[in-house]
């Protein structure tokens, strides 16, 4: 399985989202590789400090994407591709190869506008592929009393697509990417982020692929 972190804004949380999902895998036990597509390549850097024994590849043009990702995905149960910010043919590829777009949004109107333009994309790879990838929001950086938090929630449903559960705005996050590492290692300081994580990722393997079911299936 796939998991592409996509939207065309920056700094919305694709690398954070990328690097704790992939590390929580790891620790469940599972074969997962991280594909880093970023030109920046903060969650290579970040995972290769929190867990050095995952399997990272940076992939850095569609070409890249479109010929590696898929003998990757083979090799491995999961693999979590972070993405670009924009809507470059970067992550039009990545689009081509993923299950599942998880799109981070944070709590203002630029994002929810990226967002607009981001599932544009994914309905375009859809028609290309007939059917995947299958988008899901994730609103991030949410602070419950802004009323723009309130509109991200209602636009989440408004959207059409299946939202994750939200992720507050909280000090850990930032703590977990400058010390290179992850939110439930930070100690009782990051245990809500690790809490509203751990549920964010429960209900995603709800969205798993009937192709990894037959994968798993064939061993
Ligand atoms: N829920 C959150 N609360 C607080 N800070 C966050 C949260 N999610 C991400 N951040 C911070 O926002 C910045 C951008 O996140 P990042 O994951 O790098 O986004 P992207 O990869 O989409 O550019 C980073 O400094 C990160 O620590
Ligand atoms: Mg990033």
């Amino acid at each position: 399985m796939v998991i592409a972190l996509s939207n065309s804004k920056g700094g919305v949380g694709k690398s954070t989202l990328a690097v704790h999902l992939a590390v929580s895998w790891h620790e469940e036990g599972r074969r997962v590789a991280l594909v880093d597509a970023d030109v920046q390549g903060s969650s290579s850097l970040w995972l290769h400090e929190a867990e050095p024994q995952l399997p990272v590849f940076r992939l850095q043009t569609p070409d890249d994407v479109l010929e590696q990702a898929p003998p990757i995905a083979a090799k491995f149960e999961r693999v979590v591709i972070d993405g670009p910010a924009g809507l470059s043919e970067v992550t039009r590829a990545i689009l081509l190869v993923a299950d599942t777009a998880l799109l981070p949004c944070g709590p203002s109107v630029l994002d929810l506008r990226a967002v607009h333009e981001a599932l544009r994309v994914v309905r375009q790879a859809q028609q290309i592929r007939q059917g995947p990838p299958v988008p899901l929001l994730v609103p991030n950086k949410l602070q419950v009393q802004y009323r723009l938090s309130q509109e991200l929630l209602e636009t989440a449903k408004s959207l059409g697509i299946p939202s994750l559960p939200g992720l507050r705005l909280r000090q850990a996050y930032a703590d977990a990417a400058g010390q290179g590492t992850v939110v439930w290692r930070l100690g009782p300081r990051g245990e809500a982020a690790a809490t509203e994580l751990k549920s964010l990722f429960q209900e995603l393997t709800a969205y798993e692929s009937p192709n990894t079911q037959r994968r798993a299936a064939n061993g």
